[in-house]
């Protein structure tokens, strides 16, 4: 099949391009509008592929959008503003790309008749204090993030009960792995004690997230394109939880530092205490994690260490802007 991925230039996207190219016959379409947390050099190693192709676009381009999809069977939608400290600065964006943009995929799907798997998350479900939520959970997102990622979630599920459209929803914890931008918690504190820089820890360190290495999600993601059912949602969650904390101690030891390098900083306001996802329904489509935390923080701390032509010239750029503006302190290292 010829499959058209939204957002298939940032981390979880071009790690699902790349798995899919090596384990199915698909042809792969990627249209991405290369924002900041969208590069070519996370899909270097397929751009050779003769069933691989690039399109730069925006979802919210129906005119990009018609033209990527010439030949297409199905469309996956990773494209998204992700960062939830963004969304707290500078909102606009996540309304115009989630609302927007997955207003005029759907409408693209539903002329051709085309199934439609939405790339969603665990944070539409807010936070929970004990227990998982389970996919009839009510949503209660907390942050502009969360909240445009609920109602693009609603929007689709409309587009199948008022048009009969094929959609599904895949909703995944914290994914962490190989190509995330070092925005995020693990590939920040990994960038920052190997450069022997503060760990920027926000309030106690003790909230909870349940961490997803990139790779099962995107096994996930693939087997509900081909096995979910039409109309559902299928949470995806990490099989192992720990504190903010924890995940730092293990990323300095594993970097050969110690816990003096951790600041302890103002809170993240409306900062959710705890994700916890029941995977029920995947795990009956077939389903499980392949990989631990243990294994996936070892393998994602080598593999920054192992390559810096990745990230070198990210934290030379305007990262080093948005690094002091959301930090107050400039970035060393
Ligand atoms: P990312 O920020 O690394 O990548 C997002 C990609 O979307 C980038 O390539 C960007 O250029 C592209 N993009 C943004 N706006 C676009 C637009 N309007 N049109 C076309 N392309 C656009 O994000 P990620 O971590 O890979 O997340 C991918 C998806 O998975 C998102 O929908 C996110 O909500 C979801 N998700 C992420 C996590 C996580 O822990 N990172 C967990 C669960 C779900
Ligand atoms: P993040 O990677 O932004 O993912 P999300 O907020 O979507 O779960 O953050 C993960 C956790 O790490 C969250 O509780 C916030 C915390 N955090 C810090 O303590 N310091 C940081 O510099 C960042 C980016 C996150």
């Amino acid at each position: 099949m010829r499959l058209l991925v939204c957002g298939g230039a940032g981390f979880i996207g071009s790690n699902f391009v790349r798995t899919r190219l090596r384990e199915r016959e698909d042809e792969v379409v990627v249209l991405d509008k290369l924002t900041y947390a969208g590069r070519r050099e996370n899909l270097r190693d397929v751009e050779e592929d003769p069933r691989f192709e690039f399109v730069h676009g925006a979802i919210e381009d129906a005119d990009a959008v018609a033209a990527a999809l010439e030949g297409v069977g199905a469309i996956v939608n990773f494209a998204a503003e992700t960062h939830v400290d963004r969304s707290i600065a500078e909102p606009d964006a996540f309304v115009r790309t989630h609302a927007l943009g997955t207003f005029v995929l759907l409408e693209a799907a539903r002329e051709r008749g085309l199934r439609y798997l939405q790339v969603s998350t665990d944070e539409v479900y807010g936070s929970i204090a004990e227990g998982s939520f389970s996919e009839s959970s009510p949503l209660n997102p907390s942050s502009p993030y969360s909240a445009t990622k609920a109602g693009a979630d609603l929007l689709v599920s409309s587009y199948h009960e008022t048009f009969g459209l094929e959609t599904v929803i895949c909703r995944g914890s914290n994914n962490y792995g190989p190509f995330q931008y070092p925005e995020k918690l693990i590939p920040l504190m990994v960038l920052n004690a190997l450069a022997a820089d503060r760990l920027p820890v926000y309030g106690d360190g003790l909230n909870v997230r349940n961490w997803l290495y990139v790779e099962d999600f995107a096994a996930a993601i693939s087997l509900v394109l081909e096995r979910g059912n039409p109309g559902e949602a299928y949470n995806v969650g990490g099989p192992d939880e720990c504190t903010n904390i924890e995940v730092v101690r293990r990323i300095l030891e594993l970097c050969g530092r110690d816990e003096t390098l951790v600041d302890y900083v103002a809170d993240r306001p409306g900062h959710d205490r705890r994700y916890s996802l029941g995977s029920a329904k995947v795990t009956a489509l077939g389903w499980s994690a392949a990989t631990h935390f243990e294994q996936g923080i070892e393998r994602t701390v080598a593999w920054y260490r192992d390559n810096s032509w990745w990230w070198q010239p990210i934290r030379s750029g305007a990262y080093r802007e948005y690094y002091e503006r959301q930090y107050g302190r400039a970035l060393e290292g």
